[in-house]
């Protein structure tokens, strides 16, 4: 799966977990979901969730924020659609599919730009985070919460027995904190707010960048 790391790939291996994320990866998830959107919602305002999948996160969003997601998946959109319209969430102002990579919104379209567990899953991570960039207003936050490989030590050794189903998640294992500073970095246009563990067991980060 890390070899076919193309939009294509990712395409297919999320068209194949579609019928079944939401059993497998709903409740393992959640905690770093709804701290994520505490996060967003410290801000408020227009929220743009990237890689919404089945829009497992969206219920959980106050009514008073307006929402739009974007996924590359089809099939994960078509599930996020049908939970917009079972639990009436009238605050979804649209879902499409998109490519992270290239957002076909406007400068400075939203608030906050959210992305829970995507951001190594994407072939380019440095050219979607200067998308998210683009994309909020000056004041804005980008908010991630995403596995990042440990560099080195006990928990390098216990994500390598995490590292196959990480992979069949299309998700880059290798990728670390590192890559997100440098990034934030050469950018100089956002600075990183704060970096903080989350469940299971501290392996994923929630990582909150501020747009000057
Ligand atoms: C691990 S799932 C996370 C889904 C959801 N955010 C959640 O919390 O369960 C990763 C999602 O990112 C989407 N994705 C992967 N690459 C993408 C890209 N280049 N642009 C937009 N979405 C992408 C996948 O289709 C999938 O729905």
């Amino acid at each position: 799966m890390a070899d076919e790391l193309d939009n294509a790939g990712i395409a297919k291996a999320y068209a194949r977990w579609a019928p079944i994320y939401d059993v497998v990866f709903g409740a393992v998830f959640d905690r770093g979901r709804k701290a994520s959107i505490a996060a967003a919602e410290r801000i408020g305002g227009r929220i743009l969730e990237v890689g919404v999948g089945t829009g497992l996160s969206l219920p959980d969003y106050s009514w008073s924020n307006r929402l739009i997601g974007v996924d590359l998946s089809a099939p994960m959109l078509r599930k996020a659609k049908a939970r917009v319209a079972e639990r009436g969430l009238s605050n979804v102002d649209g879902l499409a599919v998109m490519d992270a990579q290239r957002l076909g919104f406007a400068d400075a379209a939203f608030d906050v730009v959210v992305a829970q567990y995507v951001i190594t899953t994407v072939p380019d991570p440095e050219a979607t985070l200067d998308e998210f960039a683009r994309v909020i207003k000056p004041g804005g936050e980008i908010i991630l919460v995403n596995h990042l490989g440990a560099e080195s030590g006990l928990r390098a050794m216990l994500e390598r027995a995490f590292a196959p189903l990480a992979r069949w998640l299309g998700w880059q294992v290798e990728f670390g904190w590192e890559r997100l500073a440098q990034w934030a970095a050469r950018h100089g246009g956002v600075h990183v707010v704060e970096r903080r563990p989350m469940p299971p067991l501290g392996h994923f980060s929630l990582i909150r960048f501020a747009k000057a």
